[in-house]
């Protein structure tokens, strides 16, 4: 019990500490949607658990009455997770969040549709997630990455970096600039005018033997 108590005081504390708006965590624990959905999912998470789907569907989808974020209850999430505004929130079967994470409202963390099994995206620890932002697939969200509001993630983030468009694009690698320039191979670039020279002289070689050739017959045969 001591556990649990503490265990929601350091969810109410993450609130404070995320939301400038929060006031106290009595107001915390009983307006904010985010708290009551989390709540609800650990019951729905443990009725899924030990087999009792249709119990643990019922849970969720009162939250989701309730509180317009609907997490499935296979969904396995973090400590400490923030739910920012809440409705609209989407958290598929599969997936799986971190710890200390925070996600907005419009948040999809869902599957595209083409995937058996794991089909849902793994967030790491610190994980931000912007609001109407889509995760879509089993892929991996890396500790501290930033995904931007409005950004369809379709392919793995690295820890410590922002994505941002659609599709989403890695902007920032712990806080620098990525550019093109940084992908582009710049050592072994191809010379033209070296190929050209190289071809030449291929040309020339093969003259060479041809005339050598030639020469040769017409000394035997003379
Ligand atoms: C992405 C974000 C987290 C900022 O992260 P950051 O690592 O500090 O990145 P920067 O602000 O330096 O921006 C990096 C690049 O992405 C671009 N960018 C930032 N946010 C973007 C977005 N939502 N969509 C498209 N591009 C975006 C910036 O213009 C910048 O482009 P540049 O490389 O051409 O200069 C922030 O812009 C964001 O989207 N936060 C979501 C907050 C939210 O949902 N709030 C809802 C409150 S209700």
């Amino acid at each position: 019990m001591a556990k649990r108590v503490t265990r929601l005081g350091g969810l109410l504390a993450a609130y404070q500490r995320r939301d400038p708006a929060a006031r106290s965590k009595l107001e915390i624990f009983l307006l904010y949607p985010g708290v009551h959905a989390v709540l609800y999912h650990r019951a729905a998470n443990w009725l899924y658990r030990h087999r009792r789907f249709f119990l643990a569907r019922c849970v969720s989808q009162w939250s989701r009455f309730w509180t317009g974020i609907e997490i499935h209850p296979g969904a396995q999430i973090g400590r400490r997770l923030v739910i920012d505004h809440g409705s609209g929130i989407v958290i598929g079967e599969t997936a799986e969040i971190g710890d200390d994470c925070l996600l907005y409202q419009g948040v999809t963390l869902g599957g595209t549709g083409k995937d058996q099994g794991k089909r849902h995206p793994t967030l790491g620890n610190n994980v931000m997630v912007g609001s109407g932002a889509k995760v879509l697939g089993p892929l991996t969200v890396g500790d501290n990455a930033r995904i931007a509001a409005g950004a369809v993630v379709l392919r793995a983030v690295p820890a410590n970096s922002t994505a941002v468009g659609v599709p989403a694009r890695i902007a920032r690698m712990s806080g620098r600039p990525v550019y093109y320039a940084d992908d582009v191979d710049q050592i072994h670039v191809a010379d033209p005018l070296l190929e050209e020279i190289d071809a030449l002289s291929r040309r020339l070689e093969a003259l060479e033997r041809q005339l050598r050739e030639t020469n040769h017959r017409t000394e035997r045969t003379a």
